[in-house]
């Protein structure tokens, strides 16, 4: 029995490798292993895929997080929207810059923020919108925009599963103040190790990350010349040169994904009990993740598992039920939708280059799963 990993990185690797062992040779010779031309180009390049003015490499998601929040200039008692059903990383994110998650119940079919809901949960010390462009399309920016404009609150975006997707053309990274993007390398741009990036449109925003990743420094002539407490978190040169090599595929990686999805939705969409995925009106979906929902969801799993297929729940808690989180004072129940689509919720395989055969061999074993 072969085994089908959720994300097969190895495939991907082969387009680049030779092309990245040239530029980490020629990093190791120059001796020069922190910022430099190779970040420096991989920022502008990134950028520019994004459709974003600026980019700012740090050393993680969860860094670009915490420092989005800082420099947007989210502080103690602070409270800031992000939802209930995220990787943890959101919320550590608002705590690490000294603010205080509140969370938001999800739509029932995309599992994006519930704008309506993020609405009741404005409050007297409410700053800020967090929202997750989650599983690889975008949340409803336009009405999260309105929502902000009318409420006197900053918006950002995690962007961190959504390299390239776009709604109604606009691009991830662009209505925030400031977008976090993680290269973690099962994402759709990953490095090999940990990375991250801030998107921003705003030159002032950018300018005070750029401090804020090395020391509270502008560096250069003022490299020592520290006016408020930053932190060493810089995109790592040579991940830089494992980005740049591979954001040239990034697109056609993309289509790929999509391509695959399409291709799950005709295989998976005769077999009862499967929800296929929604896309939401307007989006670009870049299915870092293709997520179904089925009711013997914890059975199913099993069997794939046992079937050599790596599907995965992403994720099987909520953050608001999270031990991590219980000083927030959150109780079961407290957000309905999320805890139903975490008890659902299932992952399928899925990366560029996974074949037909591989897909097929997903829907007979789902099928077989569930009785059909
Ligand atoms: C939605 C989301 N936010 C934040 C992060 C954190 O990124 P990192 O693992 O690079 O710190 C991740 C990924 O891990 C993520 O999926």
């Amino acid at each position: 029995m072969s085994r089908l990993p959720l994300v097969d990185l190895d495939r991907q690797h082969r387009d680049v490798e030779d092309e990245i062992g040239v530029g980490i040779e020629a990093v190791v010779r120059r001796g020069a292993f922190i910022l430099g031309e190779e970040v420096a180009a991989f920022e502008r390049e990134f950028a520019s895929f994004s459709g974003v003015r600026h980019c700012v490499g740090v050393a993680s998601g969860t860094d670009a997080l915490e420092l989005a929040l800082r420099a947007a200039g989210i502080g103690p008692d602070d409270e800031v929207l992000v939802p209930a059903n995220t990787f943890v990383a959101t919320a550590l994110g608002v705590v690490r810059a000294g603010g205080r998650p509140v969370f938001v119940d999800c739509d029932c079919e995309t599992y994006l923020i519930g704008v309506a809901e993020a609405e009741t949960r404005i409050g007297r010390r409410t700053r800020a919108l967090l929202p997750v462009h989650l599983f690889g399309q975008m949340a409803p920016m336009e009405e999260l925009r309105t929502l902000a404009e009318k409420s006197g609150l900053l918006l950002l975006e995690d962007a961190a599963q959504a390299h390239g997707a776009s709604r109604y053309g606009v691009p991830a990274g662009k209505v925030g103040l400031a977008a976090a993007v993680s290269f973690y390398p099962g994402k759709n741009l990953g490095a090999w190790g940990d990375a991250g990036a801030v998107l921003t449109e705003h030159d002032d925003v950018a300018r005070r990350l750029r401090a804020l990743r090395q020391y509270g420094s502008q560096g250069g002539e003022e490299r020592y010349l520290h006016k408020e407490l930053g932190t060493n978190s810089r995109l790592d040169t040579l991940q830089a040169v494992v980005l740049q090599a591979k954001l040239a595929h990034l697109a056609r990686w993309n289509d790929e994904r999509r391509a695959a999805a399409d291709r799950y939705d005709q295989l998976l969409r005769d077999i009862d009990g499967v929800r296929l995925p929604v896309t939401a009106e307007g989006n670009l979906h870049v299915f870092h993740l293709y997520v179904v929902r089925v009711t013997n969801r914890d059975r199913v799993l099993e069997h794939l598992r046992a079937s050599g297929i790596e599907a995965a729940i992403h994720y099987p808690i909520p953050l608001h039920l999270q031990e991590a989180f219980r000083f927030l004072g959150y109780r079961e129940g407290d957000f309905p939708i999320a805890e139903a689509a975490a008890r659902e919720i299932l992952s399928l395989p899925i990366f560029p280059g996974i074949t037909e055969a591989e897909q097929e061999r997903v829907a007979g074993e789902l099928a077989h799963a569930l009785g059909g």
